[in-house]
């Protein structure tokens, strides 16, 4: 989703190469990519078609919701189901996105709106922590109830769709503008983090729509758009291969479809040279058809590029709705209608686009917990404007409905939870009675401006508590560290000052020679592509803190020999200049905590919280250590970047692992204030049956319900008010050429409509698939592994275990992550760590069965406390 700003040129993109011939995409797989010393086999990689689109079948859990979705759809006339489709246009309504109404049946328009951790652009509303950061506690109660509880936000301020989670970007490269969105660069955690959260969300009767599919691994050039010095440049162009893609950045969605996520946002990008949000074989063969998804497909914003075409490669919305901000045209919209009208668009692939629409929200349970939407994006003001672009129906917008609850005390607790002690000699946890505390750093403190005084938090002043871009909420308050440490010292009426300017080198050097303790806080910060920080277009430019924080670390160190560091940060910082010097007796990351921030923090360096958070990203001692980056300069001489996957699924702990090299802190690391020690690792054979592919014929596509082709039924009503720069689906001539205002209406159809999107009859199914998230025997248990792990320290302590498996094969990561548990234990006591083994989790992807598959390569199962504590370990006999 993006602002204002960008949204040009759009017009001007056609649709590319979804007709391309098959050369490269589900084949391409270069065995040992990384070691290559040819130009990249993925250069120019196209993706084949892949027609028709499949329609819902109401598979899994959606049988119910899908009755209900068709007798609802039947009811409706042509321009009621276009209405469902096709966004009114930017700012056209109260939400971020909205649609057009169904007022014959009182149906009101749906509301879709920002963000991943809150509601966005409304005042009275929580903001949570980060999905990267809650990632950390790698605790299921606290992804689902941080779910439960956005979902109930949304819910009591009349959204119907929260534009969230977020699995892609996965965090391919840690410069990633919006990685801190997601969860984590591995996919199994990502996967779990992203289904909790889903069920969290629709349980509160709220759709999620889990974003962004797929490969939007970067922020420059993820839109097509005048590039400075290079004039226009495509849209990017994630080139991966088949294996990858399913082995690493799908892997998350699959967990996504199989918990029932309502929606799911297409991307920006391309992926090998096809727009995302028109790609038939990534929407219609693997969302759809393999991975069974049974909800609907939302673009990004003016993420679409054409209609009959994106329609026809299984897009179901169309978001805001117009081809570009406010020009009052849309790709659908009329032309939807005149689309039906003459043919290109069959019938029942709109009825699937509507079915799929009204399936999500009766899934959800959306026809008994609406509310009126009682708040307006684009004003916090009480009276104004209901259609803001238009400035028309002056009016009540905003009734400032609180719908906080007591969700703060869960944000506390889950930011504390997630909190990760990298470093700890005796220094923590502080017990309040210090001497004299010192805290230092911008980072602590408030933000002059005011907590929401940058639009979108695009800026890093002050304490970093959210990245920057859509995937923001407005902070009720926000705790800083500094007047939470204030509190706590004070209690026990001991000496706390505080020196805030990262720069007052002077008064940092007096401060710290008196400091018996010294608390330095330090950050990094990234966002959404349409603001710039500091020089960083959404992604980050390096890996190091800012504001001169490794400066500041220096100078406190200088003159105090007990400093602890904590981190605020979208990722991965590089923490080499400081990390082992003696004087630094503590480092704590606590990744984008959210509005208790300050809370959060003193709850662990006082003790109250035991920190038991893991890393879900490797913390590197180099930039260049991560072997991926971001492209920062388009290349000369392409329309479109190409941004080669040729790591293939080698990206964070498991390119380190391949290539020995040593991180400062590896992923799945953590510290506790006790001590754990591991024993007694038991694995149980499952008796699960053979693999068997799905077969068979899916039925016909069915109509739903019939429609007069006479043009002079579909025109805009003679008594109606028109809202400027809206999207209608009514049409304003009765000649379609005319209506459709398209120089090049009426080209061949051969041109843009590839072979078989029309046909609805009965189509083979797909192997891999057979359920929503694929095929169901992909999740029979084949192991059960069990293992003792005690707390022998005199604390109660939490303890993240975590299962690895090893493949086996030549190509195959060192170890994968394949499961994980939080285990709370008592000090002296044990506990027992249980995880099962899927088929799944021991699977390789066969590009040429179009199949998973279990190599005959030695396996091997490890317990242990991260990913390079592998502790316990026993082989798996297949
Ligand atoms: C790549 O590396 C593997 C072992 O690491 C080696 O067996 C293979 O020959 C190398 N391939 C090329 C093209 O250099
Ligand atoms: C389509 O939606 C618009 C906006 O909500 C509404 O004004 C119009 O009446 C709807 N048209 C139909 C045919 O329902
Ligand atoms: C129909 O779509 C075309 C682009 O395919 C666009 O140029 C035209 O403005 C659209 N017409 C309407 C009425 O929105
Ligand atoms: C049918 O309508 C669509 C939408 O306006 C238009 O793009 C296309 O060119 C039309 N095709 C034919 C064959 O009339
Ligand atoms: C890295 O980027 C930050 C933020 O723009 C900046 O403050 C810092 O100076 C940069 N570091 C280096 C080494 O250039
Ligand atoms: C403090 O930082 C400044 C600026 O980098 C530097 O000149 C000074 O030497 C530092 N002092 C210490 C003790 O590191
Ligand atoms: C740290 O410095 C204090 C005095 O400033 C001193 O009493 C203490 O022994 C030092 N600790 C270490 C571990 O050097
Ligand atoms: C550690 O702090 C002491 C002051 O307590 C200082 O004398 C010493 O130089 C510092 N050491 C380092 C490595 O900064
Ligand atoms: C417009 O006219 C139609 C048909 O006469 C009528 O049903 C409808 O209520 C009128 N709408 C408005 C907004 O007056
Ligand atoms: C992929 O490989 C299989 C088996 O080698 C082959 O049958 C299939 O046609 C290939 N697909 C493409 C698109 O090249």
């Amino acid at each position: 989703m993006l602002w204002l700003a960008q949204a040009a040129a759009i017009l001007a993109i056609h649709l590319t190469k979804v007709g391309a011939a098959a050369t490269l995409y589900p084949n391409a797989t270069n065995p040992n990519p990384s070691n290559s010393t040819n130009a990249s086999e993925l250069n120019d990689a196209t993706s084949p078609p892949y027609y028709p689109s499949p329609w819902m079948d109401g598979s899994g859990q959606w049988a119910d919701a899908y009755t209900k979705a068709q007798d609802f759809v039947r009811q409706l006339t042509l321009l009621e189901k276009v209405n469902l489709t096709t966004g009114v246009g930017w700012e056209g309504e109260a939400c971020v996105g909205n649609v057009g109404s169904i007022p014959r049946l009182g149906f009101r328009a749906l509301c879709m709106q920002d963000s991943p951790l809150g509601v966005r652009f409304a005042d009275y509303v929580s903001a949570f922590p980060a999905g990267g950061t809650v990632a950390a506690s790698w605790d299921r109660g606290v992804w689902y109830q941080r779910g439960y509880q956005m979902g109930m936000e949304h819910r009591m301020k009349g959204v119907d769709v929260q534009l969230g989670p977020v699995v892609g970007p996965l965090g391919r490269s840690p410069e990633g503008g919006r990685n801190w969105e997601g969860f984590s660069p591995d996919p199994v955690l990502s996967g779990i983090a992203v289904s909790e959260t889903i069920r969290g969300i629709q349980d509160a009767g709220v759709i999620a729509c889990t974003k962004h599919y797929i490969l939007n691994e970067q922020e420059h050039f993820r839109q097509p758009g005048d590039v400075a010095g290079y004039g226009f440049v495509d849209g990017i162009s994630s080139n991966i291969d088949d294996k990858t893609l399913h082995e690493l950045y799908l892997w998350p969605f699959a967990d996504a479809v199989r918990a029932g996520t309502g929606s799911i946002m297409c991307s920006y990008n391309q992926v090998n040279n096809s727009y995302a949000c028109q790609n038939s074989y990534l929407i219609n063969y693997i969302l759809k058809g393999e991975l069974g998804f049974q909800g609907f497909v939302m673009s990004d914003w003016s993420a679409q590029h054409a209609g009959v075409s994106s329609s026809l490669a299984g897009l179901d919305m169309t978001m805001p709705g117009d081809t570009a901000f406010d020009t009052g045209l849309s790709f659908w919209g009329a032309n939807l209608t005149i689309a039906v009208l003459n043919g290109t668009i069959p019938e029942w692939r709109l009825d699937d686009m509507a079915t799929r629409i009204m399936a999500a929200y009766y899934l959800v349970g959306r026809d008994r917990t609406q509310v009126p939407v009682n708040f307006n994006s684009w004003s916090l003001d009480t009276y104004g404007y209901e259609h803001p672009y238009a400035s028309m129906g002056y009016g009540l917008i905003n009734q400032h409905v609180d719908v906080r609850a007591e969700h703060g005390t869960a944000i506390r607790s889950a930011a504390a939870r997630s909190t990760v002690l990298l470093k700890n000699n005796n220094a923590l946890p502080l017990s309040g009675k210090e001497k004299f505390t010192a805290v230092f750093g911008e980072d602590a403190d408030n933000n002059a401006y005011g907590p929401n005084g940058c639009s979108d938090h695009g800026c890093d002043d002050g304490t970093l508590a959210q990245g920057w871009g859509s995937g923001t909420a407005s902070f009720p308050y926000l705790v800083t560290p500094l007047a939470a440490i204030q509190n706590e010292v004070l209690q026990y009426g001991s000496i706390i000052q505080s020196v805030t300017n990262n720069w007052a080198y002077t008064q940092i050097e007096a401060l710290a020679k008196q400091a018996s303790v010294a608390l330095v806080f330090v950050n990094a910060d990234s966002g959404e592509g349409y603001i710039t920080v500091d020089g960083n277009e959404g992604d980050r430019n390096n890996l190091t803190l800012w504001k001169d924080g490794d400066a500041l670390i220096k100078n406190v160190t200088g003159y105090c020999n007990n400093t602890v560091v904590v981190i605020h940060s979208v990722g991965p910082v590089l923490v080499d200049a400081w990390y082992n010097n003696p004087n630094v007796t503590a480092i704590l990351w606590a990744g984008l905590p959210g509005e208790q921030s300050g809370n959060s923090i003193a709850d662990v360096l006082y003790g109250r919280v035991n920190p038991g958070g893991k890393l879900t990203f490797t913390m590197g001692a180099s930039r260049t250590d991560y072997g991926t980056d971001i492209i920062y300069k388009p290349p000369n001489g392409h329309a479109a970047p190409q941004d080669n996957f040729d790591e293939g699924v080698f990206i964070d702990y498991r390119y380190f692992d391949k290539n020995n090299i040593d991180p400062i802190y590896e992923f799945g690391f953590g510290l506790s204030y006790t001590t754990f020690a591991y024993s007694n690792i038991n694995v149980i054979k499952a008796s699960a049956g053979a693999y068997t592919p799905t077969t068979g014929m899916t039925l016909e596509a069915p109509v739903l319900g019939n429609y007069s082709t006479n043009p002079a039924d579909y025109q805009f009503p003679s008594n109606m008010t028109y809202v400027t720069a809206y999207i209608y689906p009514y049409l304003n001539s009765t000649d379609l050429s005319k209506a459709s205002e398209d120089s090049s209406y009426g080209l061949p159809t051969e041109k843009y409509i590839p072979a078989g999107a029309t046909d609805g009859s009965p189509q083979p199914r797909i192997a891999a698939g057979g359920g929503p998230g694929g095929n169901p025997e992909l999740w029979d248990v084949l192991f059960t592994v069990t293992a003792t792990i005690a707390n022998n320290g005199t604390i109660p302590g939490e303890e993240v275990v975590q299962m690895y498996v090893s493949l086996g094969g030549p190509d195959d990561p060192k170890v994968v992550l394949r499961g994980f548990e939080r285990l709370s234990i008592q000090a002296g006591s044990s506990a027992t760590f249980t995880a099962d083994i899927t088929r799944r989790d021991l699977s390789n992807w066969d590009t040429a069965t179009q199949n998973w598959f279990i190599s005959s390569y030695p396996k091997t199962v490890y317990v242990g406390s991260s990913s390079r504590k592998l502790l316990l370990s026993s082989a798996l006999n297949i």
